[in-house]
């Protein structure tokens, strides 16, 4: 059973200044909604029980978005605004959610390693808020379900063109099955010529406890930074580990065109502004 999820969210943000410098990027909004809701409510939808988001300076917007806001909802009561008021409460019920500080942000693995002690020698999910995922089945689910079959490490996948490639983590890998693969290595943000197939990984994992094992190890790489990456290649060495194709529409809004693709995306998909929208959008498109 994975129950818990790591949200790394203790990154500089820097691709989105100055829109990050006093607050998160995973507070960016789709439409209306925060970039890191959407992650949640996969999360929730895939059967996570608890959230463990790694936070750090100017992050605190965060945890008031998932705290209950008595002032709002008393005003918002006042203002018979019930639907609002309904909103705003579920979105403190969400889940039961854990906050720890990553004191320096030393990159993801070292993010990843400061939820050790909440994690507590369990499988669990690792979710970046950055990677936008409209899925019939949440992309987190269908992870879970390949680690239900083989109780090992998953990562997820997607197929980029070669001009993308360098923008990601990219593996080597035996495919199984169509969209399974038996993971042998990665290299991250590698060049056209370097890179060992057009798969890249995208921000959902399912871990075990022995990636932390793993990421204790692992020495400052790239940019002084320590990689989840590197722990994986270590132990794609030790033992199986898979990769899974997901099914569904990915957006990579740590960039600004698949921020600006995701937010056209969830526009057209609310009823309130398809209409609109599209009117809008074919004014400009001619
Ligand atoms: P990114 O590298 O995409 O995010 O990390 P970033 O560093 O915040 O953004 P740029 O590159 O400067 O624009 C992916 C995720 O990992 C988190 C980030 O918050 C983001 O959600 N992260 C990254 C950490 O929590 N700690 C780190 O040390 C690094």
């Amino acid at each position: 059973m994975i129950r818990k999820a790591v949200f790394p969210v203790a990154g500089w943000g820097t691709r989105f200044l100055p829109a990050t410098k006093a607050s998160p990027k995973e507070m960016l909004p789709l439409v209306d909604k925060p970039l890191i809701q959407y992650t949640v409510e996969e999360a929730v939808a895939s059967g996570i029980e608890l959230a463990i988001f790694v936070t750090g300076r100017g992050k605190r917007a965060i945890e008031d978005h998932f705290d209950r806001s008595w002032e709002l909802e008393y005003v918002l009561e006042k203002q018979n605004k019930r639907e609002q008021l309904n909103e705003v409460r579920s979105i403190s019920n969400l889940i039961e959610v854990v906050y720890i500080r990553q004191k320096m942000p030393l990159g993801l693995g070292h993010a990843v390693l400061r939820a050790k002690s909440v994690v507590d020698n369990e499988p669990f999910a690792v979710i970046l808020g950055d990677d936008i995922i409209d899925s019939e089945k949440p992309c987190i689910k269908q992870l879970i379900e390949i680690y239900e079959k083989f109780e090992a490490p998953v990562i997820a996948l997607k197929r980029v063109p070669d001009e993308e490639v360098s923008r990601y983590g990219i593996i080597k890998g035996r495919e199984l099955d169509e969209r399974l693969f038996l993971i042998e290595d990665m290299v991250e943000k590698p060049s056209l010529e370097e890179a060992p197939s057009n798969y890249a990984i995208v921000g959902r994992y399912i871990l075990t406890p022995d990636v932390l094992e793993e990421l204790e190890k692992v020495q400052p790489g790239k940019g002084g930074e320590i990689q989840l990456t590197d722990a994986l290649r270590n132990l794609a060495n030790k033992r199986k580990f898979y990769g899974v194709v997901f099914e569904g529409e990915h957006f990579d809004c740590g960039n600004k065109l698949g921020y600006l693709m995701a937010t056209v995306h969830f526009a057209l998909k609310r009823k309130d502004l398809k209409l609109d929208f599209l009117q809008y959008l074919r004014r400009v498109a001619l």
